[in-house]
């Protein structure tokens, strides 16, 4: 299947770091297991990849994937607004944190007090933002993480964030998510089709997506 042949496609991976001081940071448990192993498949099918990947262990082996390493939610929103413009597709998978300090601390914290507070503010929705530029002939592509109303939430998001398809994590399933090699995903477009997916190796979820995504241009066309 070499159907991406030509085209360039921006994805990120992994969770954000956001600093507290210079030794400190908050981040979350994602891999970037699914983000990396969607990079994978897509090169294979011939797109030239650019990963903007927040902190993770994985090394992206195919060659026509450009691997961007950001650390805040900040540089990944930079990152994907300089490539978002040259590129067809834009999958975001990457685990963004919603909140980031106020006002980081240029030397380590010490302890003195018993309590402590951090200041948090909203970070910018980098998914929205793309939603927002996106032409007609791009295409973009959201991840829901859900715990509870799960079809509703992710509808919401994708309707909000102007988004062709999203495809849904429920952490109520068995080996989904964050820490597994495996994962089980109900992808909803914005032509109201909702099609659910076994559980399987994230690999194999990677190559639903880009099944997914290659008749999702021709109804593209069709419509
Ligand atoms: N996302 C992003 N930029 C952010 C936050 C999230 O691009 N600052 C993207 C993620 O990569 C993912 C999707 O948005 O594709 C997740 O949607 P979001 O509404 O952020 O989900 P939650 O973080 O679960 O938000 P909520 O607390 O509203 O459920």
């Amino acid at each position: 299947m070499n159907f991406l042949a030509n085209k360039k496609v921006l994805l990120t991976a992994g969770p954000t770091y956001e600093p507290i001081d210079p030794v400190r940071f908050i981040g979350n448990r994602s891999s970037g297991k699914m983000g990396y192993a969607i990079a994978e498949v897509f090169a294979e099918a011939g797109a030239e990849v650019i990963l903007v990947s927040g902190p993770v262990n994985l090394q992206a082996q195919h060659e026509n994937i450009q691997v961007v390493s950001v650390e805040t939610a900040a540089e990944m929103y930079e990152a994907c607004h300089e490539h978002f413009d040259s590129c067809q597709v834009a999958i975001l998978a990457a685990a963004v944190a919603d909140y980031t300090i106020a006002n980081p601390s240029d030397i380590k914290i010490k302890k003195k007090t018993d309590q402590l507070s951090i200041d948090l503010v909203k970070t910018k929705d980098i998914l929205k933002s793309l939603g927002q530029i996106k032409s007609d002939k791009q295409i973009l592509v959201g991840f829901a993480l859900e715990t509870n109303n799960e079809l509703e939430n992710a509808k919401g998001k994708l309707e909000k964030k102007n988004l062709d398809f999203i495809v849904l994590n429920s952490l109520q399933d068995k080996g989904a998510g964050f820490k597994h090699q495996t994962n089980k995903i109900t992808i909803l477009d914005k032509y109201n089709k909702i099609t659910k997916f076994e559980l399987k190796d994230k690999s194999l979820v990677a190559q639903d997506i880009l099944a997914y995504l290659q008749e999702f241009v021709q109804k593209m066309k069709n419509n």
